[in-house]
């Protein structure tokens, strides 16, 4: 029998939201918190604020259940066993560095609230969101002799959020070092929430708060990397004829590389890789190892030339004037079953053909209503054959399955000109070719 806690969660966005859900479809008492008064009521009504795979019938079952409620008032988290900190933390607007205000802000405004439980034991605060090392303890300074703070990162993928937060790859405690009964009451008191996925044998990790911090962004940085490894092949094939699919087949059958994340196109975007390697350089600018991650720089060099790629592979088939010409971006999210628009390849590229002058449609199966209260001055169709008409170039810049199931041959009864660029590598070029369109795949001969 699992032990029932009171918890709360601070912060519910993709992280949070599904942090609270998933813990209260564990058993456990649940109030999620946010500052936003419209995406708790919405979330207070079982309506998911954003586009999350199997998150609807979560959070239904959760509210059904009487254990999850949202508010804005933070004050209603008082007497809670463990609160968790799930707030974002994006690139700061003038640098590289991660903007901490939401992460202070949430730990200063649960400050007052921070008191000894029914069975008179010290609250847990439980850090999840990706910060620059050094952040717990300096926020454990903060909290002093109120409550234990430990740390616990998230590796949950958007579009894999639900199952990634009750079937994670690890789990990873950062614990505080200079005080052994404070570890074990923060160990024994989150081990308590997750008992039932521990049982399951979940490898459970446990390390001082600098490694936990580390572990979050050094996994992030080598699937960024790893990325960019494959996008910086996929240039070298382009030059000599190669195929970078073929290519990334034959190393990933080495189990020491593995075949995934090497999907070569036009790179990672996203809410938390491009954000955290940039958080990561600027840490270490901070601490003085600027050439520990030098290469970093480089890692997100490629993957930004992959976008400028695509653009200028269109200006050129277009004959360099874009007036009065139509292109068909196919995605706007930063990847498939997701509708998060941050720092989207697909939405980058598009409104950057969109400023040099072509009228550029875009659609998507989940991100269109987002992109079109984001962007108004962008045009987005509901439907793939309507943003079809009339296209002189497509462009597949996200890989839903929708795009990949797309028959070229009614696809090209509705374009102006049969020309598709495969920024992801998603399609059947074969078939492409044989339906009488001209396919230009990343990396691909
Ligand atoms: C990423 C990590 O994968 C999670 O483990 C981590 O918890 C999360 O960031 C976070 O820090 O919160 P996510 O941003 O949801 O998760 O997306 P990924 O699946 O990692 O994809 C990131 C980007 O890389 C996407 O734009 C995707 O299209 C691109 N990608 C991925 C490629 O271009 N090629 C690949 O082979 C794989």
């Amino acid at each position: 029998m699992v032990p029932m806690a009171t918890l709360s969660v601070l912060g519910c966005g993709y992280l949070g939201a599904v942090h609270a859900a998933c813990m209260a479809d564990l058993g456990h008492d649940v109030i999620g918190v946010d500052v936003l008064e419209e995406k708790v009521a919405q979330l207070n009504n079982g309506v998911p604020p954003f586009h999350e795979p199997g998150f609807s019938e979560v959070l239904a079952r959760a509210l059904d259940s009487g254990r999850l409620r949202f508010t804005t008032e933070i004050s209603e988290v008082e007497g809670a066993d463990m609160h968790f900190i799930a707030v974002g933390t994006p690139q700061r607007p003038d640098s590289y560095a991660a903007d901490m205000t939401h992460v202070d802000a949430a730990v200063d405004a649960l400050r007052p609230h921070l008191v000894p439980s029914a069975a008179g034991l010290l609250p847990v605060v439980v850090g999840k969101s990706t910060v620059p090392v050094g952040t717990a303890q300096r926020l454990a300074d903060r909290i002093g002799d109120a409550g234990v703070l430990m740390w616990n990162p998230e590796f949950l993928r958007e579009g894999f959020a639900v199952q990634d937060t009750v079937d994670p790859d690890r789990i990873v405690y950062g614990l505080p070092t200079k005080d052994p009964a404070a570890a074990k009451h923060a160990r024994d008191s989150l081990s308590g929430v997750y008992q039932s996925m521990l049982e399951r044998g979940i490898p459970l990790l446990e390390v001082d708060y600098a490694t936990a911090e580390l572990v979050k962004v050094a996994a992030n940085s080598f699937l960024a990397t790893k990325i960019s490894f494959i996008n910086a092949m996929a240039e070298l094939c382009e030059l000599t004829g190669a195929d970078v699919t073929h290519l990334a087949e034959a190393i990933g059958h080495d189990d020491r590389i593995g075949p995934k994340f090497l999907r070569a196109g036009v790179g990672f975007g996203g809410g938390c890789l491009p954000k955290d390697i940039r958080a990561f350089m600027a840490r270490a600018d901070e601490l003085g190892a600027t050439q520990s991650l030098a290469f970093l720089r480089e890692v997100d060099s490629i993957n930004l030339r992959r976008r400028e790629h695509v653009v200028a592979l269109t200006v050129e088939g277009l004959g360099g004037d874009l007036y009065g010409k139509q292109i068909t971006v196919l995605g706007a999210a930063f990847k498939p079953n997701s509708d998060d628009l941050r720092d989207s390849p697909a939405l980058a590229i598009g409104s950057q053909l969109a400023g040099l002058g072509a009228t550029v449609t875009f659609t998507d199966p989940a991100a269109g209503a987002r992109l079109r209260v984001m962007r108004p001055d962008l045009r987005v169709a509901d439907t793939i054959d309507e943003a079809l008409q009339g296209a002189d170039v497509v462009l597949l810049l996200t890989e839903w399955s929708e795009f990949s199931a797309i028959d070229p041959d009614h696809a090209r009864t509705l374009v102006r000109r049969p020309w598709l660029i495969d920024g992801r590598n998603a399609v059947d070029v074969a078939a492409w070719r044989a339906a009488g369109w001209t396919v230009r795949a990343l990396g691909r001969p």
